[in-house]
């Protein structure tokens, strides 16, 4: 079903509450303060922003951070977030300590049009993750119109990203919303083939319905990461000391049962004792000896996996390959996001997504050459699954 855009609603002089996704990793600044470590969500809603100010709408963002747990937590506040966008946007962009409340509506109502206030993190009020109707409507309260530019957490059913949403009259996508289902869609829906699915990461529990999915869709499904350890052990390969989900080698066999014909996974390892910079890393091929762990996908693998995605003409790509943070468990990591550049550049249609596959793809400098770099993480595995997504859903149809 289609939805509301930005370009079906007039802005003008109204309060437009924006939900975006600026759950960003924060780091400590030199003087002790807390800092935006990385700002890819935040730029990625500028067009919606920039939108909604040069169109003379009120812009009234609202965000979660972290995980607070439905209180106040002063290291998850958003106030660095205000800071920080508003060099990123060149205006001033007020904070509100406050998320709902008479003074916050006192606030908004002084605002002048085209200008932008920030609400702290809805995560500390217990009715976000509840989606209590008595908080979704104390935000609607704010808002002649709403606004969901939150892929990120459309996934969710909180009362920020869907219950608001009833209790205004119009509810609209934002442009970054748009574009990330514009162009999952096309992976998901109409891949041109051959398609190549590169699944890493540490739990097979995690992408289950999304491992499930591809495999009836790709023409292959590359598994690298932690996950892969658990199919190799049930296919009775030994596998050392490597992270396996003991609790899922039933859920793992089954998965490889129905996705065998396109499921590859590594032949070769890179291995160490501990995932440690210091240790001393060795390739081996087929089983990990006792007490090594996989760390990585070694040669072999790397070989065979790029040859699929040099090959291919759709790629979508979540979850590294190995302990990319560390030189020696980076080389897997960097060869795919390297591969898959090459195969963009070279006319395939690419999406990588998952907060550690972005910033691996930033380490080995490829960003700027993959079709879609999406903001998603769980969301993106949601809307791969062909699952529900509550903060789309929850928007006014068009
Ligand atoms: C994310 O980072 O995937 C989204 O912001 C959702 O966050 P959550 O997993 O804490 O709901």
């Amino acid at each position: 079903m289609q939805k509301l855009t930005l370009d079906d609603i007039d802005v003008r002089g109204k309060r437009v509450l924006i939900r975006v996704d600026f759950n960003v990793p924060l780091n400590t600044s030199e003087d002790g303060s807390p800092c935006v470590a990385d700002d890819t969500r935040i730029r990625a809603a500028l067009p919606t922003l920039r939108h909604v100010l040069d169109h003379g709408g009120k812009a009234i963002l609202i965000s979660h951070l972290g995980r607070p747990g439905g209180q106040p937590d002063p290291d998850l506040s958003l106030a660095c977030v205000a800071d920080h966008l508003g060099t990123l946007i060149d205006e001033r962009v007020r904070f509100s300590s406050n998320t709902v409340g008479d003074t916050v509506g006192d606030v908004i109502d002084g605002m002048g049009d085209g200008s932008i206030i920030l609400l702290e993190n809805t995560r500390f009020d217990p009715g976000e993750k509840s989606n209590e109707e008595g908080f979704a409507k104390a935000l609607a309260s704010l808002a002649d119109v709403y606004v969901n530019d939150a892929f990120g957490a459309a996934h969710r059913a909180h009362a920020s990203t869907a219950g608001v949403a009833r209790f205004v009259e119009t509810a609209a996508m934002g442009r970054l919303m748009e574009k990330e289902i514009e162009a999952l869609t096309r992976v998901r829906d109409h891949p041109e083939h051959p398609m190549v699915a590169i699944l890493g990461g540490s739990k097979v529990s995690d992408k289950l319905g999304t491992i499930r999915a591809l495999s009836t869709t790709a023409d292959h499904l590359l598994i690298g990461g932690a996950m892969s350890y658990t199919f190799l052990q049930v296919l009775g390969h030994e596998v050392g000391a490597s992270r396996i989900e003991a609790d899922r080698l039933e859920t793992a066999e089954s998965l490889y049962e129905e996705a065998e014909d396109t499921l590859l996974l590594p032949s070769d390892h890179v291995v160490a004792d501990a995932p440690d910079a210091e240790a001393d890393a060795s390739v081996v091929e087929g089983d990990i000896p006792e007490g090594k762990m996989g760390l990585d996908i070694g040669p072999a693998t790397i070989e065979t996996y790029r040859t699929a995605i040099l090959d291919a003409a759709t790629i979508v790509w979540n979850g590294p390959m190995g302990v990319f943070e560390l030189e020696q468990f980076a080389q897997g990591t960097m060869a795919i996001a390297e591969a898959t550049a090459e195969a963009t550049d070279d006319g395939a249609f690419s999406v990588v997504g998952g907060g550690d596959s972005v910033s691996a793809l930033g380490q080995s400098g490829c960003t700027d050459r993959i079709s879609h770099v999406s903001t998603g993480g769980g969301a993106l595995l949601t809307f791969l699954e062909g699952a529900p997504l509550p903060g789309i859903d929850a928007l006014t149809d068009a």
